[in-house]
């Protein structure tokens, strides 16, 4: 508890001069969803229904930040695709804007939810240097642009990261550590001024000197950009230092969901109890 309490501390610091919280959860709603189900069937003939999701409702603000916690196996990466529309859902309704995902065609879609995923080095073709990934995210705008334009805007969203262009273009994936790669997909992400990302356990393959980095680039973009990000983790100090609000989930449902501080603090799910005990040690090797 008390490393989560001097985690909030540092959090309240880093947002001190950035929007206030209570102008934040005044505004709309981005994503809604409702009843969401999946079933994942497996076999031909005798074919066998798992539920990985059952019943899923919750809602994500303009400029928040919203935390998928739990279990693995419990649903987590399988909502996410859902919403990153590389999944279908068996039932239920998810509205972007107040309009059904399935409502956009997909390259609008795309630039208006964009991912970043656990493994960085899955984005990367190794043969390539990493200016081709950043190169391709231009393709799902609408304005075509030259490569020296397009080269400049790259290089403007590195600045404001605070990352040296001339450090990372031109490189191979393989000169790059696990953090910078993460940080270039954020970047990359950014390109196309996305309204919320979905960040699946975007740190578990990152050292734990560059967690806290990749961690604070989000809260910058939601505080600065006005971005909405799905935080997905099982880790609860991670969810912890990020979330405004946090869902709990065990076995496709959600148990408990409220304000980070409220589901913490006062958790009334005994499956929330119990994550919140396993917190100082998960947290052990998330060193700061
Ligand atoms: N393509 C698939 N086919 C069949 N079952 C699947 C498939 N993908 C996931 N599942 C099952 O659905 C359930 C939810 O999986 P999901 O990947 O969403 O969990 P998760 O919460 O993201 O877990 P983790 O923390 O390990 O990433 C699990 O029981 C999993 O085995
Ligand atoms: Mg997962």
């Amino acid at each position: 508890m008390k490393i989560l309490r001097r985690l909030l501390k540092e959090r309240e610091l880093l947002n001190a001069g950035f929007t206030n919280k209570i102008i934040q959860n005044e505004m709309g709603k981005l994503l809604e969803i409702e009843n969401l189900t999946k079933f994942y069937t497996s076999g031909y003939i005798l074919t066998e229904k798992k539920v990985a999701v059952d019943n899923v409702s919750f809602s994500i603000k303009k400029s928040e930040v919203f935390c998928l916690v739990g279990e693995s196996g419990s649903g987590k990466t399988t909502i996410g695709n859902i919403v990153l529309r590389l999944l279908k859902p068996t039932s239920g309704k998810i509205l972007l804007d107040g309009r059904d995902i399935y409502s956009y065609d997909k390259k609008t879609y795309w630039r208006k939810v964009q991912a970043v995923f656990q493994d960085p080095y899955s984005s990367f073709n190794f043969f390539y240097t990493i200016d081709k990934p950043l190169h391709d995210a231009f393709h799902l705008l609408e304005k075509r642009s030259s490569r020296e334009e397009r080269k400049k805007v790259i290089k403007a969203t590195f600045e404001k990261m605070g990352m040296n262009p001339d450090e990372i273009m031109g490189r191979y994936p393989h000169q790059l550590s696990g953090g910078q790669m993460q940080r270039i997909l954020i970047a990359r992400s950014f390109i196309l001024h996305p309204e919320l990302l979905v960040a699946d356990e975007p740190t578990s393959m990152v050292d734990a000197s560059t967690r806290v980095s990749v961690l604070n680039e989000l809260l910058r973009l939601k505080e600065q950009e006005k971005l909405s990000v799905l935080f997905i983790t099982h880790d609860l100090a991670q969810a912890y230092y990020i979330g405004d609000r946090i869902a709990i989930m065990q076995k496709g449902k959600i148990v408990e969901s409220g304000l980070v501080e409220e589901v913490i603090f006062e958790p009334k799910h005994p499956y929330t109890k119990n994550l919140i005990k396993s917190v100082p040690p998960l947290h052990e090797k998330w060193k700061l």
